[in-house]
């Protein structure tokens, strides 16, 4: 059983239709860590060292966020800036993260159509992820494709409930390692398609 770190970087956690439900989705299958950073964190001093431990301590980080200006909240940024230490996460010494997985799980306000080329935000996710994805190859580790879930304003209850539900799935796979990690490293997105990729339980076809 893999185990997951599921860190949530929203600054209104409260206020959120999306990822309040995603979170309760990840916080009810066992082997996941659910890490609120903000609630953790509200004055953005982040101990560098339990967060050190907790990555250590599990296999797949998820990184689970709402877009902000087509990249992480601020709380998750200076995460990245100061957790991923020169001799620890990268460079010549810092190897405490090769061979650990990581995939973003993020809303956004932008329909699916906008992210494509030719469309309003003019490139893919994948493409717009580019920065963070490279963050985490450097520190050795493998960067699956992102889980989005798009057109999060007006979205209807049972919508929301459909991804959350499709989230906790792709999770629950990825802990009991059926999710083709390959297939997912090199797919646009990992929620398209999602069930194409996981293998049932043993025993069950
Ligand atoms: C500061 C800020 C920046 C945002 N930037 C983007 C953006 O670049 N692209 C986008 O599609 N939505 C953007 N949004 C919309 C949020 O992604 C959206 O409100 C969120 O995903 C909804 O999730 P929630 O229900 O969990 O709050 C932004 C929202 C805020 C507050």
């Amino acid at each position: 059983m893999q185990k997951i770190l599921v860190i949530v970087a929203h600054p209104a956690l409260e206020r959120s239709r999306i990822n309040r439900r995603m979170a309760a989705a990840a916080e009810e299958l066992e082997g996941v860590t659910l890490h609120d950073l903000y609630e953790a964190y509200p004055d953005f001093d982040v101990d560098v060292g339990r967060e050190q431990q907790l990555l250590k301590a599990h296999d797949l980080l998820v990184l689970q966020h709402p877009f902000f200006w087509y990249s992480v909240p601020p709380l998750l940024k200076q995460w990245i800036d100061l957790v991923l230490e020169h001799g620890w996460a990268y460079g010549s010494e810092g190897k405490a993260l090769v061979g650990k997985r990581v995939l973003s799980a993020i809303s956004t306000g932008g329909r699916e159509d906008a992210f494509r080329r030719g469309g309003h935000n003019r490139f893919t996710m994948r493409e717009l992820l580019a920065p963070i994805e490279q963050t985490f190859v450097l520190c050795g580790m493998d960067y699956l494709a992102p889980f989005c879930v798009h057109g999060a304003h007006g979205m209807r209850r049972e919508q929301i409930d459909r991804h959350a539900a499709a989230y906790g799935r792709a999770l629950e796979a990825l802990r009991d390692e059926r999710l083709d990690l390959e297939a997912a490293m090199r797919r646009p997105r990992l929620d398209d398609g999602l069930d194409e990729l996981i293998r049932p339980p043993a025993g069950q076809s």
